[in-house]
């Protein structure tokens, strides 16, 4: 197939997203199929460059990635990469490149990737992509409704609240239970998140977390075992437990080797192991999604599960969750970029 590895973008993921294009890029390349890796905010060329057997030139062309660096990437200096085409989001020849392409893997994390903008754009412009739809993109993106909806469904999360910028909250005023966690709404990598002992390390994260969105959730911080469970098609992998070395999950741990000890399956009793997988399932069922997504898990030591919230388009990077989870079924990582095109491909069997 002709496949289009979309990457890159302007999100604080921006570098892991580079990291999953490569790998993906790279085994569909070995798969057989013309993958052409591109920069979704770079584009390639310039307007109107002849695109002819691009495919072709893409199985050879090697994807020039480096590593993830242990800090989030300079989006404004990406930005200026592009200063001569500033207008919109997709840079030159992108849509068309992906008109041309058979299927779009999305491999792009955070905004504009996971919110379910693209899709609701390749929607309206007829390019097939990889993953669920735009609906339940943008609702699993939103930490504040994905939490509504998990309660709706039965599946545990930790009490929390949100909190508005322009509503000016007056902290003192709210019932806050100590420590507690604040994170952005629609941010991933825990970038922003921060954890507050008291009411003055509260403020200083809040407007922390302010500086990048204009809605911030406030959540009980549970203390225990962190976990993940993905779902390929409706059907959980085995979960995975992640146990960062120093601190919490953040992002120099998610991304730099040796940050976290990642145990799959995990060392859980079956029931509990269970308990996560339903919850998993039942979490991509009440978002509306499809294709494949990755949740996350906290467990405190009286064995109470609280789901996090859900990636619809979880890393696939070396030191990625899902990969792991695959391998321990005995799925390669080139098995599994084969798998997450078929399921994709059933979304519009099924339309
Ligand atoms: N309520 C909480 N209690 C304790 N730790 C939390 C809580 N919420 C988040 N964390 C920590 O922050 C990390 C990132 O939070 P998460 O909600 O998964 O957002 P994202 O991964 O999108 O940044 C988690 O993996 C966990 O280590
Ligand atoms: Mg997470």
């Amino acid at each position: 197939m002709k496949i289009v590895v979309l990457t890159g973008g302007l999100s604080t993921e921006r570098d892991v997203s580079l990291k999953t294009g490569e790998m993906v890029a790279g085994a569909l390349r070995d798969n057989g199929h013309q993958a052409l890796l591109l920069d979704a905010y770079l584009g390639y060329g310039v307007p109107g460059e002849s695109l002819e057997e691009i495919f072709e030139r893409a199985a050879t062309e090697e994807a020039g990635v480096s590593e993830i660096t242990e800090e989030a990437p300079d989006i404004a200096a990406v930005r200026a990469k592009r200063a001569d085409y500033p207008d919109g989001f997709f840079g030159p020849n992108v849509m068309e490149l992906c008109q041309m392409a058979d299927l779009v893997f999305i491999a792009l994390h955070g905004e504009n990737g996971e919110d379910g903008r693209i899709q609701a754009a390749f929607d309206l412009f007829g390019v097939r992509y990889t993953g669920s739809g735009y609906k339940g993109s943008a609702l699993a993106m939103d930490k504040g409704i994905a939490k509504q909806l998990f309660l709706s469904g039965n599946i545990p999360t930790p009490h929390g609240m949100l909190l508005k910028k322009k509503e000016r909250p007056k902290l003192s005023e709210l019932t806050i239970n100590f420590p507690c966690i604040i994170k952005p709404c629609c941010g991933g990598s825990s970038i922003g998140i921060s954890i507050a002992a008291d009411s003055e390390e509260l403020k200083q994260a809040v407007d922390a977390a302010f500086l990048l969105e204009d809605c911030i959730l406030l959540e009980d911080y549970i203390q225990g075992r962190e976990f993940s469970v993905s779902i390929i098609d409706g059907k959980a992998l085995p979960v995975i437990e992640i146990a960062p070395v120093k601190g919490f999950y953040d992002y120099r741990n998610k991304y730099t080797k040796g940050g976290a000890v990642e145990t799959c399956p995990a060392d859980l009793l079956p029931e509990i192991a269970n308990r996560m997988q339903e919850y998993a399932k039942r979490a991509s069922e009440v978002l509306g999604l499809a294709t494949y997504s990755r949740t996350d898990f906290l467990l405190n030591d009286k064995n109470e599960i609280f789901c996090l919230e859900v990636n619809t388009l979880p890393g696939m990077t070396p030191t990625s969750l899902l990969p792991q989870e695959a391998n321990a079924v005995g799925i390669d990582f080139h098995e599994l970029c084969e798998l997450l095109i078929k399921v994709s491909l059933k979304k519009y069997e099924e339309a």
